[in-house]
């Protein structure tokens, strides 16, 4: 069976970022119009980066208390400085979003008011190449935000072609999925692939370069692996149904996402548990039943950054903010259909789609 790619936007960040030595933080003010820090409470940034949003949260609201958390290490010791400087308001707990309420339960906090989330990588951590993530420095195949857990070098070198053709295609959007993966097969039998440089070469060795992009032929490939190697889409699926059993009655949760897969999983979550679509049975099969509405939408569509920021900050120009407030509806069973979308055809038991 041919390969239709699933529509979506190639991942421009690396291209765009290249140079920057710090992120920048994207549609602040928009994220903060969204989650409305009108009165005292608790809010949780569950992708700490380079702190811009945990400022902008703490400068928004005097009163606002700030739990931050982010999987790597090293923006936990580079966020030092604002824990002290924040006079007992920040909390910097190393740690995954998908784990929100529990890292919350470990500090005493069982609720929280507003949860933002913004998904993916830092310029930090595409900036350097020891992280792996680059295919325009050259460095070791890691790409493990939280430097746990197997490498994209592990991936790359010990799984079988249809797997690594699945993670290429369903995370990276890579039409010539198994062509790349074949290579890779074939390169791999004469010595493991060990660097960013080696991997960019051999796909652009089979991934033609379309014609007056700027886009690297590697930047698909780059990005399936990363997704799959830092589980991204599992955790964002966790993240939210996190997100909503401790956000409190009119609790705010605000997401930004920077490519169609993961919009579409959030869409599709806010879409769900705000009454727009049913959900189907867990324990009839083919029977759709009502859940209760455990959000109602803030912002109506996606909001989009101004003409001003992408200006600015190329890399804004993907970005998607979509938000949504806690209702008192209890929270309902984790929503399979997402998790469907998280995972390749095999984790889904389906088999492969060749
Ligand atoms: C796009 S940056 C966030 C930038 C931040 N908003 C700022 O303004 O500086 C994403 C950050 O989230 C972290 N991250 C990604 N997935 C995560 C997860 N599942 N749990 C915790 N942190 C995660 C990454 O390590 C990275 O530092």
């Amino acid at each position: 069976m041919s390969r239709t790619p699933r529509p979506g936007k190639p991942d421009r960040s690396e291209s765009d970022r290249a140079g920057q030595a710090r992120h920048v933080p994207v549609m602040l003010p928009e994220v903060l119009a969204a989650l409305a820090l009108d009165r005292p409470g608790l809010a949780v940034d569950g992708t700490f980066g380079a702190g811009g949003y945990t400022r902008g949260l703490l400068d928004a609201q005097p009163e606002v208390q700030v739990v931050a958390i982010d999987r790597d290490p090293s923006a936990i010791r580079a966020g030092a400085d604002l824990v002290a400087a924040s006079e007992g308001r920040l909390r910097l707990v190393q740690g995954r979003f998908g784990d929100l309420d529990a890292l919350l339960a470990d500090l005493g906090e069982a609720q929280a008011d507003w949860v933002v989330l913004d998904i993916g990588v830092s310029s930090m951590q595409l900036d350097e190449a020891q992280r792996g993530f680059s295919f325009r420095q050259d460095g070791p195949l890691d790409m493990r935000m939280g430097g746990d857990g197997p490498s994209a070098a592990d991936l790359v070198n010990e799984s079988d072609e249809t797997t690594l053709a699945d993670i290429l295609y369903h995370f990276g959007e890579e039409r010539r999925s198994r062509a790349v993966a074949r290579a890779i097969v074939e390169a791999r039998r004469r010595a493991p692939i060990a660097t960013t440089a080696e991997l960019a070469d051999l796909v652009a060795g089979v991934v033609r370069p379309e014609p007056g992009s700027p886009i690297h032929p590697a930047t698909r490939s780059f990005q399936g692996l990363r997704i799959a190697v830092n589980d991204e889409l599992g955790e964002l699926v966790r993240g939210l149904h996190a997100a909503e059993r401790v956000l409190r009655p009119g609790g705010r949760l605000a997401v930004v996402t920077f490519h169609s897969l993961e919009d579409r999983i959030v869409k599709q979550f806010f879409s769900a548990r705000s009454g727009r679509a049913a959900q189907a049975s867990r324990h009839v099969p083919g029977v759709e039943r009502l859940v209760p509405k455990s959000f109602k939408p803030v912002t109506k569509g996606p909001v989009l950054p101004s003409d001003s920021e992408t200006m600015v900050n190329p890399r804004a120009r993907s970005a998607k903010l979509r938000a949504a407030e806690r209702t008192e509806a209890a929270a309902p069973d984790p929503l399979t259909a997402i998790e469907t979308l998280a995972s390749l055809p095999a984790a889904q038991g389906r088999g492969t789609r060749r």
